[in-house]
């Protein structure tokens, strides 16, 4: 994919489910137990899609807060690790119904008509009025929740595959009409690829395919026992109805559980066994049973371990850092379709402590700049940053010389450095600020850090770089960085060791 403005370095991967309830074994075989390999190769994004699952059962919500949680529960008994994985609830990070709204301007009506699930489930899902403007949506909204996180793979079955497609035709309209507004012309958005996960042939207890509506699952968190005692009471679609009889074992639902749960050993021997009337049905079943409870029993035993305030715990820090990529993308398009940035800051920083009084967007110029990020969205530090900013940096004005003045009135400079060489250098005004910001975007890997320097650190050798330069003069000062250390010199003075200073907010309060 073209490369774009966010870029973060294990490709990333971004998927979905809408809370039915508890998990079965076909939701299990057909995307979860592949997600959860997934995570050891990319950055993995999981949500639950819970707006989604509004656009048709809007009538009646009341499952719908348990459902979710039965599903989160399930999912990390099945192995999602909130460690590797950022694990959480759709309607949490309100920026996918943000860009969702952007996208609804550009995209044709007949776009989301054409889509095969629009007509087949309005014509199949009887009892549920779907003639609504959320339903015709909801591709769309699936194009944003991928967007918003500029993922590169998403993993879905075969029925979701037109709806990638349908994401990357947004995509590429969204960069074609807004491009002329992007900074220097790169399309915002890449165009992720389905990775489609192929869902093998699982029958449920009674031969039908495995399906919550035909009432014939076996749970994923369930008791290994009562599965086995499930199986084991399964047809065998009327092959060998006596002992003695050959059966084809293509022919028998537990013949296909075997495929899909047993090792390649037992399916051979199975096979060979049930065409030549070697084993017995039950014995037969038994050992599906088997496959299937080896499978079971340790999700099983993590589910009992699992608390719901755990759950609650693990999807509420998800969301809040699944926003923070979020809200990256979301000022990019932003910017592109037009909006004015906000005029005043109305966020508040850090911890509330201080409002911002000052217009941050009113120097002429709305691009993102480094330094007003870092002053309207405090949330954006420590994250990746877009290249764009990157790049305007190093060209854009470099002070607000006129202080920022914190809730008490302190005097604070917010100063980026001329440039993104190892060592940075700043060039101080000549004025007296009770706190200095200095900031520093770290080439590497994008983040922002900031240092928040009291009075007392720079006081002295301030006051005698000012004396030996000409009145108004800018103070040159330097952070350099030495085997982890960060070092300050002002004017040629004694290094200052200011690495414990970083990220610390306390002198703003
Ligand atoms: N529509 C998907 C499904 O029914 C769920 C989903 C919503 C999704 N948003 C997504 C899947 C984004 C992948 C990516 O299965
Ligand atoms: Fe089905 Fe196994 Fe009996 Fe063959 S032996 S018919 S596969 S249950």
């Amino acid at each position: 994919m073209p490369e774009t403005a966010i870029s973060s370095s294990r490709p990333r991967v971004l998927s979905g489910m809408r809370p039915t309830g508890k998990l079965h074994l076909g939701n299990y075989m057909g995307a979860l137990a592949n997600w959860v390999k997934l995570q050891d190769q990319y950055e993995c994004y999981f949500f639950i899609a819970d707006w989604h699952a509004l656009t048709t059962d809007y009538a009646d919500p009341s499952r719908l807060k348990l459902n979710t949680l039965d599903v989160a529960l399930d999912w990390l008994a099945a192995g999602l690790d909130p460690e590797r994985s950022t694990i959480f609830i759709q309607s949490h990070v309100p920026q996918h119904a943000e860009l969702h709204l952007l996208f609804s301007m550009i995209t044709p009506l007949g776009w989301l008509e054409r889509v095969p699930s629009y007509k087949e489930q309005q014509e199949n899902i009887t009892g549920k009025d779907l003639s609504t403007y959320g339903f015709l949506g909801y591709p769309l909204l699936q194009a944003a929740d991928i967007l918003i996180y500029q993922a590169d793979y998403v993993p879905v079955g075969q029925d979701q595959v037109a709806h990638v497609e349908l994401t990357r035709e947004v995509a590429r309209r969204f960069n074609s009409m807004y491009k002329s507004q992007m900074l220097d012309g790169r399309p915002i958005f890449g165009e992720p690829d389905a990775l489609l996960t192929p869902s093998p042939k699982l029958p449920g207890t009674d031969g039908r395919k495995m399906s919550k509506s035909y009432g014939n699952t076996i749970g994923l968190t369930e008791d290994p026992k009562s599965a086995a005692k499930k199986i084991e009471g399964m047809s065998t679609n009327g092959q060998r109805p006596r002992h003695t009889d050959i059966g084809d074992p293509d022919q028998c639902p537990v013949g296909d559980l075997h495929k899909v749960f047993s090792s390649a050993e037992v399916i051979a021997e199975t096979q060979s066994a049930c065409r030549t009337a070697s084993i017995g049905c039950l014995e037969c079943k038994t050992m599906a049973a088997k496959s299937v409870s080896d499978l079971l029993s340790p999700i099983h035993e993590r589910r009992k371990t699992l608390r719901e305030e755990d759950a609650w715990e693990i999807l509420c820090s998800g969301a809040e850092n699944a926003a923070k990529v979020a809200e990256q993308t979301l000022l990019l398009a932003k910017e592109a379709a037009g909006l004015a940035p906000p005029g005043r800051i109305m966020g508040q920083f850090p911890q509330d402590a201080i409002p911002i009084r000052q217009n941050m967007y009113a120097e002429g110029s709305i691009t993102l700049d480094f330094r007003n990020l870092w002053l309207a969205k405090p949330e954006l530090r420590d994250i990746p940053l877009k290249e764009a900013a990157r790049e305007t940096f190093a060209t854009e004005e470099r002070f607000l010389e006129e202080p920022l003045l914190t809730a008490n009135k302190k005097r604070v400079l917010v100063a980026a450095p001329d440039s993104l060489a190892n060592d940075l250098n700043f060039e101080i005004p000549a004025k007296s600020y009770e706190v200095w910001v200095l900031l520093r975007l770290n080439s590497r890997d994008g983040l922002i850090s900031d240092f928040i320097l009291p009075q007392k650190v720079f006081s002295q050798p301030f006051a005698k770089a000012k004396k030996s330069l000409k009145k108004d003069e800018r103070i040159p000062a330097t952070i350099r960085e030495d085997g982890g250390r960060f070092l300050l010199s002002i004017h040629g003075s004694e290094p200052i060791d200011i690495t414990e200073l970083q990220s610390n907010y306390d002198p703003l309060k």
